[in-house]
């Protein structure tokens, strides 16, 4: 099921060091200037339960987390952010933007952790109650690139970004996967292009789908 509300829901996707967060903060910025009401989130975490997952299956303090686990985890996080933080802000119309959400379980459970990526996804389908973005906008790292840019400035990796290279090329496979599977719920960008491109280019997309919804620009 799809958003069946009167808001927008957009989740940004991509492998680590993609620039997603920039990229989110970015949009926000640009339709909140037009007087749009925004609601910026995150997984893992967005509510306070979802925190605490968040530091359970990112920290590398709680030993080995075996991927079954890690799944139900994630799922665990986004069942509460679905049903507290993004239906109700989607009933009262605000636009949603979510840096990550179903499709990063599917590739980095599904696929990275070899779950498989229709077990994976049912197990969401099912924490969500069926909840899916209107847009995906999908930004496509190089995992060599993602890990230089991720460690820029000498940031710690989590359990996750300090896996091997394959694991992220799996990754980065999946996503791409999807957004082939669907391609009208997707904008797929190259995350090496400038910033203020990439800016220009979801904002142009995200600007169709308010204008389609009736929404247009305030
Ligand atoms: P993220 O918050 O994007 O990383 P950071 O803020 O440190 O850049 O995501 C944290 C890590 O969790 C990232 O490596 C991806 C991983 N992850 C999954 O493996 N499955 C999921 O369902 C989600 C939401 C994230």
């Amino acid at each position: 099921m799809t958003n069946q509300s009167p808001g927008l829901f957009i989740a940004f996707e991509g492998g680590d060091g993609a620039g997603k967060s920039t990229q989110t903060a970015r949009l926000a910025e640009a339709l909140e200037s037009r007087g749009l009401t925004v609601l910026r989130t995150r997984e893992p975490g967005g509510t306070p339960i979802g925190e605490k997952l968040r530091s359970l299956v990112l920290d590398h303090g709680h030993g080995h987390i075996d991927a079954h686990t890690e799944a139900l985890i994630f799922a665990a996080s986004r069942a509460a952010h679905a049903s507290q933080v993004i239906r109700p802000a989607l009933a009262q119309g605000q636009i949603v933007l979510t840096d990550r959400y179903i499709d990063s379980s599917v590739a980095y459970q599904g696929a990275g952790r070899d779950l498989g990526t229709d077990a994976v996804r049912s197990l969401n389908e099912w924490a969500t109650s069926g909840l899916q973005p209107d847009l995906t906008v999908l930004l496509d790292v190089d995992p060599v690139d993602g890990r230089v840019r991720r460690t820029a400035g000498d940031a710690a990796e989590d359990r996750l970004e300090s896996e091997a290279d394959d694991f992220h090329t799996r990754i980065r496979e999946a996503f791409l996967e999807l957004a082939a599977s669907r391609p009208a719920a997707y904008l797929v960008l190259p995350a090496h292009l400038p910033v203020t491109e990439l800016a220009a280019r979801i904002l142009t997309r995200v600007d169709g789908l308010l204008a389609s919804s009736g929404r247009g620009a305030a």
